[in-house]
């Protein structure tokens, strides 16, 4: 179940950062702070932080006479994201806290972030109502969550090898990402947690690998893939690898493997009380 619940260990949090950031999750963390309108000066909080790209680049907008704060849950990615956030002109605060109790004042910040952190919540409500306590009346959350896999073509296909070459529980694992809640539940879950003014817009980010086999041995190396995919006896791996180059052809360019992700971003304010 930790697979599940994206808990990486060892080197994990910088292949991570090293390979998935740039790959797919920095363009989101852009569309995502574009949404939510940061200003400088603003106080930003980066839920479910992982290695810190949201924050890192809230940082950025808000300015020296702004303030940044992540919380994660894996004391790996916060080590690996306060190296990464060293040399930024704004100190950003680390803290290693579960979304549903975070160890921060209530009123502390203008907006909170959750990136791609939603879906491995177990207490979803509860860790809306968190981020609700720590923001200023009037304050903004801002939330992205991929789509369904049957929208994410690459992943789909990647799970369907999974699922021939290692096991269902592996397969598994590739579609947790993609299990997050949908428009609907995003709007009642926010309205739940006392947010209102919720917007949910559908976004396409472009992520870009080297090749299948880059794919393979990155989310191999970075992802809660890692211990299932070490175990794989060779046949199974070049089996794995020989699919993934001819079912993701048709996504290779010049250059490299080039394909859309598709997350929802969803928006909205704290209520009056
Ligand atoms: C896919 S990563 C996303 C990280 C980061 N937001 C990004 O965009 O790169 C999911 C993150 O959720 C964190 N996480 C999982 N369960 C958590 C919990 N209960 N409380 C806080 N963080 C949690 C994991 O440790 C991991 O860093």
């Amino acid at each position: 179940m930790t697979s599940r619940r994206f808990q990486l260990q060892g080197q994990g949090p910088a292949a991570y950062e090293r390979y998935l950031v740039p790959a797919q999750f920095a363009a989101c963390a852009a569309q995502l702070l574009d949404l939510a309108a940061v200003r400088p000066g603003e106080r930003v909080l980066d839920v479910a932080c992982g290695t810190g790209i949201v924050a890192r680049q809230a940082a950025a907008r808000v300015g020296p006479g702004g303030a940044v704060a992540g919380t994660d849950l894996n004391q790996g990615m916060l080590e690996v994201a306060r190296a990464a956030a060293a040399d930024l002109p704004v100190e950003i605060a680390w803290h290693q806290a579960d979304a549903a109790a975070l160890p921060l004042p209530g009123g502390a910040f203008d907006l909170a972030c959750c990136q791609q952190g939603l879906q491995y919540l177990p207490d979803r409500p509860a860790a809306l109502a968190e981020t609700r306590r720590v923001l200023v009346p009037g304050g903004r959350v801002a939330l992205a969550v991929w789509r369904p896999i049957d929208h994410q073509p690459v992943y789909a296909a990647f799970a369907r090898a999974l699922r021939r070459h290692a096991d269902e529980e592996t397969a598994a694992i590739m579609h947790a990402p993609f299990a997050g809640p949908g428009r609907d539940e995003l709007h009642r879950l926010l309205v739940d947690a006392g947010f209102d003014k919720v917007q949910v817009r559908i976004a396409t980010v472009a992520a870009r690998f080297p090749s299948p086999g880059e794919l393979l041995r990155r989310q191999a190396a970075s992802s809660p893939l890692a211990a299932p995919l070490a175990a794989l006896a060779p046949e199974a791996w070049r089996a794995l690898a020989g699919d993934l180059d001819q079912d993701l052809a048709g996504w290779v360019d010049d250059d490299d493997l080039a394909f859309p992700l598709q997350t929802r971003l969803a928006a909205a304010h704290a209520a009056p009380r």
